[in-house]
């Protein structure tokens, strides 16, 4: 029990220092300007934190954002799958795929059901892809859950 923990612990370290070098936000200095994925996914927080502050904070500043609202986020979240990211070996070994296919079912989800439990399952989503792939963002994403 105790080794098990232990290894654990050892594995845990091991993936995080070698996953800390990928930092991601933006302040990273890119000569070719942004990637198509990164400026996506930058639309993508943008919709979540609409979605949470119209549906949750009641935040609504005209009566059609609701729709308009979810269907700009509709016409986004599948291309995380597709958009060209800054390393472009991103989706080689199918594990950022795995990842991808998870969000992408839980936001189908939230789609069907607007809860405030589904809307957090997806928030945790993007936060377990960005455990593997981009550590920089997850304090931001964070922010994102809604909290009674
Ligand atoms: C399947 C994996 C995956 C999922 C799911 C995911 N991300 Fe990302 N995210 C990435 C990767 C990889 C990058 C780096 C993109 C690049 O540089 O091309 C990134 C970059 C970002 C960035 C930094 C963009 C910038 O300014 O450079 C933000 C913010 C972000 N994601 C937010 C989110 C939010 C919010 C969600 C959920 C709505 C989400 N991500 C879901 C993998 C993911």
């Amino acid at each position: 029990m105790l080794k098990n923990l232990l290894y654990t612990a050892l594995l845990l370290t091991f993936f995080g220092c070698s996953n800390s070098k990928n930092e991601c936000e933006s302040e990273q200095v890119n000569p070719n300007g942004e990637s198509e994925l990164a400026l996506l996914m930058r639309d993508l927080h943008q919709n979540t934190l609409e979605i949470k502050n119209y549906l949750f904070l009641n935040d609504s500043i005209e009566n059609n954002l609701n729709s308009n609202l979810i269907d700009e986020f509709k016409s986004n979240y599948q291309s995380i799958k597709t958009a060209n990211p800054t390393e472009s070996n991103l989706r080689d070994d199918g594990i950022y795929n795995g990842y991808a296919d998870l969000y992408i079912n839980s936001v189908d989800k939230f789609l069907n059901d607007k809860s405030q439990k589904n809307y957090n399952s997806m928030v945790t989503n993007c936060i377990q892809c960005h455990q593997q792939f981009c550590l920089g963002a997850i304090g931001k994403i964070n922010k994102l859950y809604y909290k009674k």
